[in-house]
Order: structure tokens, then sequence, then C-alpha cells
């Protein structure tokens, strides 16, 4: 019987730009910090799908306050690296947020097309509060004004994959934050 040789999604990694040790500290310290200042106050964590996924779940445990989740998930890609600046809601909350404080999490703020449609989104459903904790900034690559209250990293104006970022839905799994070899794109098929 021949062996199919299986490839493994971090085979397609050229570079590693966040290692799996310092995403977990820096996701202890926002933690720590969202803890402290959400503390005594009914808290939302609402996550933005499917992106934000791993962080979201690591984050949550890292937030020793009483605290309630819910999901939006939006669509502005498609299976490109370039933003289109539309943004759809595909699933849109499940609670009313009317009253209570609100965290958006999201894997990366890029262009800021995505998350100034959602914060306004948030914003139009009278929340006592709307502030916004990305793991991954570009500041590079703003087009429209969105400055979030907690940032993991800023990295430069590369496209990354990996702890929930996809490139055409892979690589998501990958336990780190890294770049693809040049040789990929164009080469993932379904
Ligand atoms: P924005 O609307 O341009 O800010 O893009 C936000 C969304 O685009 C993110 O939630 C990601 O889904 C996707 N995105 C932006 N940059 C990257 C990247 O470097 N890798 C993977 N997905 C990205
Ligand atoms: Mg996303």
């Amino acid at each position: 019987m021949t062996r199919v040789q299986l490839r493994s999604p971090a085979d397609d990694i050229a570079e590693i730009l966040v290692d799996a040790p310092a995403i977990a500290s820096k996701v202890r310290e926002l933690g720590a910090r969202i803890a402290a200042d959400y503390e005594g106050r009914d808290l939302v964590l609402v996550s933005i799908l499917k992106g934000a996924l791993p962080f979201l779940a690591d984050l949550m445990r890292e937030i020793p306050i009483h605290l309630s989740l819910d999901f939006l998930e939006v669509t502005s890609y498609g299976a490109s690296t370039r933003s289109s600046g539309v943004v759809r809601i595909l699933k849109d909350l499940a609670q009313p947020i009317a009253g209570r404080h609100v965290i958006v999490v999201e894997d990366i703020l890029d262009t800021g097309h995505t998350l100034a449609f959602v914060l306004g989104h948030l914003r139009s459903q009278r929340p006592a509060s709307v502030a916004l904790c990305t793991l991954l900034n570009k500041p590079a690559r703003r087009v429209v004004g969105v400055v979030p209250e907690y940032t993991g990293y800023e990295i430069p104006d590369r496209f990354v994959v990996g702890y929930g970022l996809d490139y055409a839905e892979r690589y998501r799994n990958l336990p780190f934050i890294g770049v693809l070899k040049p040789e990929v794109y164009g080469a993932v098929g379904p």
C-alpha cells in the first residue's frame, strides 16, 4: 500500500511573526487589564466569527470577572487578501446589548472597514459603552479611523495567518501567527 505524504499547514509558513508563548503572555496581560477596567460592570464580549475564535477562547479565560458572550459574523474579503470595503452581516447578535458594556473582540484591525461597520452597528443599539480589543493591529493599512482601546501586537503591513486568521479559509488552526510562503498564494484550492 502506498502512503500519501500529508502536508501540514505549518509547512506553508515562511516566517513566524508572533509565536504561541508570546500570544499567551499578551492575552494574559489584556485579560488582566480588562478585568480591572470592567470589574462590577455588566460586560458582554462580542466576538467576530470566525477569525477571533481562538483569541476569544483564550482571552475570556484570562478575565476573572462575570461576563457573557455573543457573536457576530460578518464578511468583507471573500477568498482574496484585499478588503472590498463592503461589509455584510451573516449572523447577528443573539441577545440585546442596550445598557450593557460591550467589548468587541477581533483578530485583526486592518483597513478598519469591518470594525467601523461593526462598531456603528453596535452603537445604534444603545449599549452603555463599546470598546474594541484587537489582537493584531496593522496601522499602516488604515483607511477608516478606528482606534482600539486594547491592542495585542502592532504588526507591519504583511498578510498573516494562524491563531484564527485564514487565507482562503485555511491556516486558522495554526497555534502561532505567521506569513505564508509566496508560492502558496494561488495554489490553495477547495
Ligand atoms: P478590515 O475591514 O480591512 O479592517 O479587515 C478586517 C478583516 O479582514 C479581519 O477581520 C480579517 O478577517 C481580514 N484580514 C485583514 N488582514 C488580514 C491578514 O493579514 N490575514 C488574514 N485576514 C486578514
Ligand atoms: Mg475576521
